[in-house]
């Protein structure tokens, strides 16, 4: 009987009996200031036009004295001095639930694609911490992109966060969406943030198409929408991916992109005060973007492998967006604009990406035809002017002769079209035939290197064979000596 009642007596407990109003007393720029309602950073409140009989949402950014900041998530004509708003008691929740596969959601997770509302119950927060370290599940198993150069010469574990560098126009988006068509993840959750409005049905009927659709979920805040649209649907996009990863899954998250996230925040930051450091960037960005990223990753029941794109400006990869973003994470793909002139797609420069978790996740035969294919690539271009001009000779070096041997078929390997599809086995397959070494059949599983040992095992391993090494020396040294030393104390007991 006590328990029949104590959901009803839970519920009456947690319901907020006052209503906390505010009125507009400011609108400077894009931030909105009241005073009033009693709120917490993040909480969000409902403004309310009389004159265009419309509510607008709203975030709580910050407070001066009495006053409260906010930003709108959409636009606020019509509002004006005295404009009531109400406090929710609430930070912002996406919903979640099988339902949102092939769905597309805004930056407040309510559905823009017009096939009604979702049938949802449960709701995750979008400002959530990062998993625990500790109980973080080990990142063993190999990913498959269906990207030949990627799968190959960059392989990455499920849970790996990578980035994708370039410059504007260089292939950023199209890799994301081959990325997207063809990996084994279980869900794509995919963040459409800060991006153009055509490119948003480009990438959903061109790029996805309905196959693709059905195992995606995207999150869009297109370049027109207010900043904390841009800010959130990154977070929003995070939330739904962890929901998935709680269930289990292995989750495929792909942000387009994080320097328009980094925009979001400056744009923020700067409305509501805060004073700009490197770049105009203010402090508060380099401090979110750990934070979202960290989120990330591997956790105790799922995964999320992670990729990030950042529009790198002015091809300046040292700027302190990139910087940051690439410090963060456990690889990055950098684009090549003068590989993207010569239309070798994906423009990936091989030499100047790496992907840190790549050793965890390849077998050993595999590594040794990764690293002579990199190798080959490397001396060619340390020597390709040399090269082009025909100032080398053929047979003055062995391994410039086989780079420049090889150079045709490894391009061909690296380039791929956008339509076409590689298997893990078959870019195994080719990565073996082009580096002429043989790659076994236990190498083409998902964790290729499980039984491998790590270098904490194999330096204790050293150091025991170490010790035993010392002991038997020092036992087989005492006793060789032993016959002298019986004498010796047979001497000294005769002078006794
Ligand atoms: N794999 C590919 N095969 C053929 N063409 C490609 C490929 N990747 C990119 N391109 C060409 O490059 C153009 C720009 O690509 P994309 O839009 O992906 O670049 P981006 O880096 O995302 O650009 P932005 O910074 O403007 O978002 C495409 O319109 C296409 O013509
Ligand atoms: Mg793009």
């Amino acid at each position: 009987m006590e328990s029949f009642f104590n959901k009803y007596l839970n519920t009456v407990k947690h319901t907020e009996t006052i209503l906390y109003t505010g009125h507009v007393t400011a609108v400077k720029g894009l931030v909105i200031e009241s005073n009033g309602p009693r709120s917490v950073i993040g909480e969000i409140c409902t403004i309310k036009i009389p004159s265009r009989n419309k509510e607008v949402l709203a975030e709580v950014m910050g407070f001066e004295g009495n006053t409260v900041k906010l930003m709108p998530y959409s636009d606020t004509t019509g509002i004006e001095i005295g404009c009531e708003i109400i406090a929710s008691g609430h930070i912002l929740q996406v919903p979640v639930g099988k339902n949102l596969l092939g769905r597309v959601l805004d930056a407040t997770g309510t559905p823009i694609d017009g096939k009604g509302s979702l049938d949802v119950t449960e709701y995750y927060p979008v400002l959530a911490s990062p998993p625990d370290p500790i109980t973080r599940l080990p990142i063993n198993k190999r990913i498959s992109t269906g990207v030949r150069c990627i799968d190959s010469l960059l392989t990455c574990g499920k849970g790996q966060r990578l980035g994708i560098f370039a410059g504007s126009g260089v292939g950023k988006s199209t890799l994301l969406s081959m990325i997207a068509r063809n990996t084994n993840a279980d869900i794509n959750v995919i963040g459409l943030i800060g991006e153009r409005n055509r490119e948003v049905n480009d990438f959903i009927e061109r790029d996805l198409g309905p196959e693709g659709m059905k195992r995606s979920v995207i999150v869009v805040a297109t370049s027109d929408t207010p900043s904390i649209c841009r800010l959130r649907a990154a977070y929003v996009t995070t939330a739904i991916a962890e929901y998935f990863r709680d269930q289990g899954k292995d989750v495929m998250l792909m942000m387009d992109n994080m320097t328009r996230f980094a925009h979001a925040q400056r744009e923020i930051g700067l409305s509501t005060g805060e004073a700009p450091a490197q770049r105009g960037y203010p402090p508060s960005v380099f401090d979110l973007i750990p934070k979202l990223l960290e989120r990330t990753g591997t956790n105790d029941k799922g995964s999320i492998t992670a990729f990030y794109n950042v529009l790198v400006d002015g091809d300046d990869m040292d700027e302190p967006i990139t910087d940051k973003v690439r410090g963060t994470l456990d690889g990055h793909i950098v684009l090549s604009r003068s590989l993207a002139q010569q239309r070798h797609y994906p423009a990936i420069d091989v030499l100047k990406s790496i992907s840190r978790l790549a050793r965890r996740v390849s077998g050993r035969e595999t590594l040794k035809a990764v690293n002579k294919i990199s190798r080959l690539v490397a001396i060619y271009e340390d020597n390709r002017d040399m090269i082009s001009a025909g100032v080398y000779q053929k047979g003055a070096n062995a391994e410039i002769d086989l780079s420049i041997d090889k150079h045709e078929a490894i391009e061909e390997f690296l380039c791929q079209e956008e339509d076409e599809h590689c298997s893990i086995d078959d870019t195994l397959q080719k990565l073996s035939a082009l580096a002429e070494i043989e790659i076994p059949d236990e190498e083409y599983v998902e964790q290729p290197a499980l039984g491998r040992k790590t270098v904490a095992q194999l330096v204790h391993e050293h150091k025991e064979e170490n010790v035993t090494d010392a002991n038997a020396k020092a036992s087989g040294a005492f006793e060789s000596n032993l016959p002298e030393q019986i004498s010796a104390i047979s001497d000294v007991a005769d002078k006794l």
